[in-house]
């Protein structure tokens, strides 16, 4: 592949994309640093509305912007003077919509949740809104209930019947029972949620309060906000609010939200009065949109470009690693043992890591998932450094491991894109990437913007313990053109892709800082493509995967022109001696690889600790071809959700 195109026309809009991204993390910044934790659980959103308009549609444009945080099944109940009309199905938020009457009902006040199963498989009876023996209450959650158990088992022994095989279901029962013995729904759902373990950010209403709602949270995030005619919306998300309002108040914990059509106030669960104003959002979130794209995941591959062109430029950024490294010299000339943590994608960036450390700034190294350093037995003291790589910031192993390191006293540092996460805010140290939001499921953007500040670290690390690699910075400069090369060869990796549609099984493999880049190849055909697909270091082939070599499988090799390229092309030579069909992913046309290779994706060239972002890039963009070609839904894969905040 060659570069041929001119980024002009895409750059304007970006620039002021940069410049919303920007504004957003400043505006995160001041509202969630104000928070006292998200410890789990931003899966499924919630949304309810009370006001002056029909609630039907505003609630369903919040739901389709909360989707990828779940999308197992979507419900919804409205409220009016004839009673109340409740949706629930299995399926995503536009089955929902099909099925509501295609002229929005007349209430004026609305719950509505889209889920990601936790408790209780997909189905309509598991899907939210949730209610009690007498269908007054009606309930949407977020969270988990720790001890729903214990509370189902009591409450059914007091006669309680339960439709549902969900922990939220026991919140509109302790709700009803609480309710005949309090005053005020407020204090019956505050008595509620009193008993309570775990975290929840919920919305209720009841059939005989008319327009009025009640939210509250407890370790899952919750927000609301104030539209010009009074009419609030409170909602699990910014984006979900934005189409009505900018004015918005975040809830903190144990704070309960009491609205009606023209007024609201908030107290805690103990019953203290809260003063609270709006803040103004100064950035529009609904710009947070596709931008022409037929899907999220191809818009934040094809924007990563000028992100990390705006990102690696941005003035100081160099400087202000080095010196927030040069601040903490004594841990970093005191660690003997480095580690990098990360799950899923970013366990792949982790490797990336865990190599760079060892071979630019020499301390030794090890990468490991965040479900295994929760549990294993791993060395980690005060000498030890432990990074952490989460987009997110909010996964719950990688939560757990960052709480499990500083308990036995490691450094500990993490790199994230959200501000204000609890990665973010637990760390001793962290980095940002400013990536912008990422909604597509699959992990695209983060993964190239996290390898750019992680080659950062290396190097200011690295120059601290007297080891100088200058070609770090510069070959990070030519990383945003390089990753625009790759994208604008799209259509050639899509035409390339049919080729293979029929084969039922992917071998990927990469040596050095090229596994990594193989691992994400094959996650990403596995997740988005459904195709089973494994990752090898090219050197394990002949110990076992070699067998899997047919006609319906191939081999895709990211091996870039290195000092270990005439091994790779000898492990390639083995696929085809047993006439496996090769993809070969390089950076260097030469007549060796074209000689054997079935198909060869060609990409730019730069050094083996950035090459993974362009292999990545090379390899996300066949991934996704393969799954449009197969027709699936790419941005909400199938049993996945964006944010993986239970363990
Ligand atoms: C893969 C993917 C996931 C995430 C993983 C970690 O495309 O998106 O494997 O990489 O769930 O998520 P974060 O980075 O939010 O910790």
């Amino acid at each position: 592949m060659t570069a041929t195109i001119g980024q002009c026309g895409v750059k304007k809009e970006t620039d002021s994309h940069l410049f919303f991204y920007f504004c957003t993390f400043l505006f995160l910044f001041f509202s969630l640093s104000r928070i006292t934790r998200y410890d789990v659980a931003t899966m499924c959103g919630i949304i309810g509305y009370v006001g002056t308009r029909p609630a039907q549609p505003i609630l369903l444009q919040g739901l389709r912007r909360m989707e990828y945080r779940g999308y197992d099944s979507a419900g919804m109940a409205i409220f009016d003077s004839q009673g109340v009309f409740v949706q629930k199905h299995q399926g995503n938020v536009q089955k929902l919509a099909s099925s509501l009457p295609s002229t929005p009902m007349e209430g004026r006040c609305g719950i509505a949740h889209t889920r990601w199963a936790t408790h209780g498989i997909p189905n309509d009876v598991n899907a939210h809104p949730h209610t009690d023996c007498h269908e007054q209450i009606f309930c949407v959650h977020n969270g988990v209930i720790e001890n729903h158990t214990k509370l189902r088992i009591a409450l059914m022994k007091r006669g309680h019947q339960f439709r549902s095989d969900t922990d939220s279901e026991v919140l509109s029962h302790l709700i009803e029972e609480a309710w005949r013995r309090e005053q005020s729904l407020e204090d019956a759902v505050a008595y509620a949620l009193k008993q309570v373990k775990g975290t929840y950010a919920v919305v209720i209403s009841a059939r005989d309060k008319k327009d009025f709602l009640i939210a509250a949270r407890q370790g899952s995030p919750l927000l609301f906000g104030v539209c010009e005619d009074h009419s609030l919306v409170i909602a699990s998300d910014l984006s979900a609010i934005a189409d009505e309002t900018r004015d918005i108040i975040i809830l903190e914990d144990q704070e309960m939200l009491i609205g009606t059509q023209d007024a609201w106030s908030i107290r805690t669960l103990t019953g203290e009065k809260k003063d609270r104003t709006t803040q103004r959002l100064l950035t529009d979130l609904t710009t947070v949109q596709k931008n022409g794209h037929p899907h999220f995941m191809i818009k934040e591959i094809t924007e990563s470009s000028d992100l990390l062109r705006m990102s690696i430029a941005r003035e100081k950024s160099t400087q202000e690693i080095h010196a927030r490294v040069e601040a903490q010299k004594y841990r970093w000339l005191h660690t003997t043992r480095f580690i990098a943590v990360g799950c899923g994608g970013m366990f792949y960036n982790a490797l990336i890591a865990s190599q760079g450390f060892e071979a630019i700034a020499g301390i030794p190294s090890k990468a490991i998932t965040g479900s295994s350093f929760r549990y294993d037995s791993l060395i980690v003291d005060e000498q030890t450094t432990v990074l952490f790589l989460s987009q997110s910031g909010e996964t719950a192993d990688t939560i757990a491991a960052l709480r499990k390191a500083k308990g036995q006293g490691a450094y500990t540092i993490g790199i994230t894109n959200v501000m204000g996460s609890t990665i973010a805010r637990e760390a001793d140290e962290t980095f940002l990437i400013a990536m912008g939001p990422e909604i597509s499921v699959a992990s695209t953007k983060a993964m190239f913007g996290t390898i750019h500040v992680l080659s950062e670290l290396i190097h200011a690390v690295a120059s601290l313990r007297g080891k100088n690699h200058p070609e770090i910075l510069n070959a990070l400069e030519q990383i945003p053109d390089q990753l625009a090369e790759i994208v604008a060869k799209r259509k050639e990796i899509a035409d390339l892709t049919k080729k293979y549609l029929t084969c039922s099984h992917a071998l990927v493999m990469g040596r050095g800082y090229e596994e990594a880049a193989a691992k994400e190849g094959a996650l990403k055909l596995m997740e988005i493509a459904y195709l089973p697909a494994q990752a090898f270091h090219s050197g394990e082939l002949k110990h076992g995967p070699l067998a899997l070599i047919s006609d319906q499988t191939f081999a895709l090799f990211s091996i870039p022109k290195d000092d270990v390229y005439e091994k790779n092309l000898s492990n390639i030579e083995e696929v085809k001696t047993r006439q496996g069909k090769v993809i070969v992913l390089t950076t260097k046309e030469t007549e060796e690889a074209q000689g054997i290779a079935d198909d060869m994706m060609i990409i730019p060239k730069t050094i083996s600790l950035l090459q993974p972002i362009l292999s990545m890039c090379a390899l996300q963009l066949f991934a996704y071809a393969f799954a449009m070609h197969k027709g699936y839904p790419i941005d909400q894969p199938r049993h996945l959700a964006k944010s993986v905040t239970v363990e």
